[in-house]
């Protein structure tokens, strides 16, 4: 067995179009080990799903160099058919519109047969109706319930349902991308639980992929933080809340944006002003134009991710 579940080496995606060219990813190194809950945050456009479709091999439209190892396999290099073999066996993923990844003229119990059948052709239909009913016991759906279509689902059932068919193949990583975002706080709070149980049982590796900081931190082991396409920080979950921890800047914002309970007054302070655009990124830390601690450094040298005291960090404070 490979040592790590997953490796990122220097990966970089640019969307390219006639008008424009988008580095979207640039230049993430991350690894994931076996059984590990990684965490990456980051605000809306700073590159989190792209980094899951570059990973995927899902994207058509992009550049995609560096490496990227599943279980010691090089997976940009595999030819067509070695894809169908790997895709969903050996890493899937859960989409971050339950809605869009469903089929919405098809009874969802055959989407998941569907998926075993497609990606491993020599399952009995027995073995496909077992292993359906096993899926329903982990994802906590009554089997009958699968009779229906997606919409007549709830939106926290239909999650459910597309997590089934991510973790239907025994994959070893799974990555899933805002899965809870559209639900409401209990819903979400108990998919979150589900999800820990199951990766408990059966324990694959997850990247948990969510703009929102707390969230993550119940879940995961250690938290990605994307800024503009890059990881700017990571560091242990257990440590990523504790008051006494020094973060990157950007981190110390989102950390300043979670409610806390304790506070008899909540004021949720938002980072004030916008990420870049990833199509005309400034020079230098691209964090800097809103960032409180700049230096005059920061607007020409942008920063690489170091070692820290805790965890990496890539700014300049921490030099
Ligand atoms: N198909 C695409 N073509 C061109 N640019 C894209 C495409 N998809 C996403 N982008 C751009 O790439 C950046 C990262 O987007 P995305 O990966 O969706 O971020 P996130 O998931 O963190 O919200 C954004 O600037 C977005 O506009
Ligand atoms: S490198 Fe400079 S601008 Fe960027 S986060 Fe650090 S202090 Fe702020
Ligand atoms: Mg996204």
């Amino acid at each position: 067995m490979a040592s790590n579940a997953l490796e990122l080496d220097d990966l970089t995606v640019t969307y390219i179009s006639r008008t424009r060219r988008v580095a979207a990813v640039r230049n993430v190194n991350l690894t994931v080990k076996h059984h590990e809950i990684v965490g990456l945050v980051g605000e809306s456009g700073s590159g989190k799903s792209t980094l899951a479709f570059a990973v995927m091999r899902l994207l058509t439209n992009a550049q995609v160099t560096g490496r990227v190892s599943v279980g010691g396999q090089d997976i940009l290099s595999l030819d067509p058919e070695a894809l169908r073999r790997f895709r969903w066996n050996t890493i899937s993923m859960a989409f971050q519109s339950a809605m869009n990844a469903l089929n919405p003229v098809m009874p969802v119990w055959r989407q998941i047969a569907d998926t075993l059948k497609y990606h491993q052709p020599h399952l009995s239909d027995a073995e496909v109706r077992q292993r359906i009913k096993e899926l329903a016991d982990l994802v906590r759906i009554d089997p009958a319930r699968l009779q229906s279509y997606p919409h007549e689902l709830s939106g926290g059932m239909r999650q459910r349902v597309v997590i089934a068919i991510a973790i239907a193949l025994h994959p070893s990583v799974v990555i899933m991308d805002e899965p809870t975002t559209a639900l409401d706080v209990v819903v979400q709070r108990s998919l979150l639980e589900n999800i820990t149980a199951i990766q408990e049982q059966t324990g694959f590796s997850i990247i948990f992929i969510s703009h929102d900081l707390s969230l993550v931190t119940e879940l995961a082991d250690r938290i990605a933080i994307m800024y503009a396409g890059r990881i700017v920080e990571l560091t242990p979950a257990a440590t990523a809340v504790q008051p006494d921890t020094r973060h990157h800047p950007y981190t110390q914002g989102l950390l300043a944006a979670i409610p806390r309970l304790s506070d008899e007054t909540v004021v949720i302070r938002g980072i004030p002003g916008n990420p870049p655009d990833m199509a005309h990124l400034p020079s230098g830390c691209p964090f800097a134009p809103r960032c409180p601690q700049r230096m005059d450094r920061c607007q020409d040298e942008e920063p690489a991710l170091r070692a820290a005291e805790i965890g990496q960090i890539a700014c300049h404070l921490f030099d």
